[in-house]
């Protein structure tokens, strides 16, 4: 699916010298962050039919409209909101970069998901790679548009997914997804 996009990101400035080896390292050291959280979530996530249970009646149907997510908990200091998402076969995100860190984890069915490549020459995103997850797969994605993909339900059956986001409950809305424009090749 093709993401309506706004301008958001303007050119790099150079790094001041004494900043230069701790900016250019930040990369993997947010990546490597990110990581352990997806870690963590693989480790932590026992009992998902709970989970799944404890979701509103009907919810575990998803939308006709649209992925649906559901805010399942939010952390009392406001570092993160974990939200599960309904797919419907056919239903996509649109592409996109993090303005937050997220970790993910498919919990029924498979999702498909898709990688891109920021090309800050003529801002956008370019298919590079796609994968298939399987319930039990554990993924990060760290913020930046060094890491854009989209996610959805190419399969015959709903999907669902857990999702956690480095954004307190009221940004989630808003302080995810940074949306992009692709070519489309
Ligand atoms: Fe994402």
């Amino acid at each position: 699916m093709q993401a309506t996009a706004t301008p958001f990101v303007t050119p790099v400035p150079a790094v001041p010298g004494p900043l230069a080896l701790l900016a250019t390292g930040m990369d993997a050291t947010l990546s490597h962050s990110a990581r352990t959280v997806a870690e963590h979530l693989a480790a932590s996530l026992t009992d998902t039919d709970a989970l799944l249970a404890s979701l509103p009646p009907g919810a575990l149907a998803g939308s006709p409209d649209r992925y649906t997510r559901h805010l399942v908990y939010a952390d009392p200091y406001e570092r993160f909101s974990v939200m599960l998402l309904i797919w419907r076969p056919g239903q996509h995100s649109p592409v996109h970069g993090h303005r937050a860190w997220c970790a993910y984890r498919v919990l029924r069915g498979t999702l498909a998901e898709r990688h891109y490549r920021w090309n800050p020459e003529n801002r956008t995103a370019t298919q590079v790679g796609a994968a298939t997850r399987e319930a039990g797969d554990t993924f990060s994605v760290p913020a930046g548009l060094q890491h854009i993909h989209a996610l959805g339900n190419d399969s015959h059956d709903i999907a669902v997914s857990l999702h956690i986001y480095g954004v307190d409950r009221d940004n989630i809305a808003t302080g995810v997804n940074l949306l992009v424009d692709t070519i489309v090749s």
